[in-house]
């Protein structure tokens, strides 16, 4: 049976792009797969957190694995910085990945921004990080949203460069040339890409400065209502065929997110409302996203009643990921030949 990991960023807002990007995804691969889901804190203060809303944050998103369906006994759910083996593996492959390959890091540039000086050199090599978090579970897959292509293309990579330049010691300490395994992104489903309901050219994100521009897990159905009808449209009437979606990102958007929500193709969704209105499509839309959401949301802000119930759940998933993180790692010092206690 193969290994999944995934992560989420406690950085606040979490919104409809997180769940049918992600956290959806990660519901479904359970049946299937060892799953571990990993809240990344150590990713989210590579820009500067607020200490309280991290602790917040970091709670809310396990709110939200555990809401959504994730069973924290048949699988594993955690917080990074409560096994130091992430940072521990991170180092090394801070030593094993190239500034080149960093250097093309879009989201890198995206972040930093034009005042590049002044970003932290954690966001920099917040790739390799999230290598280490896939590799020191030796993750076969890893289910996430488009946008975090390339930086699985570099956990690739990273994991191939470790097997070459050690490939001597590997083979001497009797370990599979393939140390670590190459891991595959799952990127799948009509909704790898949420837009922005103000604007279908940019991603929806938990930045966006206009509460309009997401649907936040934790909004309720007014908030969803209002947000889906000021979403913004074109004047056509919707196509029939998803072909007729192409030059449309805002209609594109709106179908891909019924189709997921639905657990039907946009295809299927364009033959129901194809040739209708958006506001009769909206309307029905608004209804499905609050039936699907609304008890998520519920269920989160009940769970953020009991802190130290999410917290023990983050303490014993943390120790569960350690027995099997601890393991890779005494294999990697062995590899890179450093002393240790037998
Ligand atoms: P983060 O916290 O930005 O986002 C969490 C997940 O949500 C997906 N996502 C989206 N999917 C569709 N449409 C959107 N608008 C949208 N916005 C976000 C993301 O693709 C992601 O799957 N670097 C990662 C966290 C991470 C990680 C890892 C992921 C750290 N280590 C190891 C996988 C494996 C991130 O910032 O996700």
């Amino acid at each position: 049976i193969q290994r999944v990991f995934s992560g989420v960023q406690p950085t606040g807002n979490l919104h409809l792009g997180n769940y049918l990007g992600a956290i959806a995804n990660f519901v479904k691969l359970q049946e299937t797969h060892n799953c571990i889901y990993c809240v990344v804190d150590l990713h989210a203060i590579t820009v500067w957190q607020n200490p309280d809303e991290l602790t917040h944050n970091i709670r809310e998103v396990t709110a939200a694995f555990l809401a959504s369906g994730i069973d924290p006994d048949k699988h594993i759910v955690f917080n990074q910085s409560q096994v130091a083996e992430h940072a521990e593996l991170a180092w090394v492959l801070n030593c094993v990945a190239r500034l080149g390959w960093l250097n093309r890091m879009t989201q890198f540039k995206e972040k930093a921004g034009k005042d590049r000086e002044n970003a932290s050199v954690g966001l920099y090599a917040y790739p390799n990080l999230m290598a280490a978090d896939i590799l020191v579970y030796r993750a076969t897959h890893v289910p996430v949203g488009e946008d975090q292509k390339q930086h699985l293309e570099l956990a690739r990579d990273i994991a191939q460069k470790f097997n070459n330049d050690f490939s001597e010691s590997i083979a001497a300490k009797g370990y599979d040339a393939k140390f670590f395994p190459q891991p595959e992104p799952l990127i799948t489903g009509p909704a790898t890409r949420v837009m922005s309901l103000r604007d279908g050219s940019k991603k929806m994100s938990k930045s966006d400065p206009s509460d309009y521009s997401r649907i936040n897990l934790t909004d309720d159905a007014d908030a969803i209502a209002q947000k889906v009808r000021k979403a913004k449209t074109d004047p056509e009437p919707l196509p029939s065929e998803e072909d007729g979606l192409k030059a449309r990102p805002e209609a594109d958007n709106l179908v891909g997110i019924y189709a997921a929500l639905a657990g039907r193709t946009k295809a299927d969704v364009l033959r129901e409302f194809g040739g209708g209105q958006f506001s009769t499509f909206k309307s029905t839309l608004v209804d499905l996203s609050v039936d699907k959401l609304g008890p998520i949301g519920n269920e989160m802000k009940r769970l953020m009643q009991d802190p130290a119930h999410v917290d023990a759940v983050l303490v014993k998933g943390a120790g569960r990921a350690r027995a099997i993180a601890s393991e890779t790692m005494k294999a990697v010092k062995n590899i890179v030949g450093f002393v240790q206690a037998k």
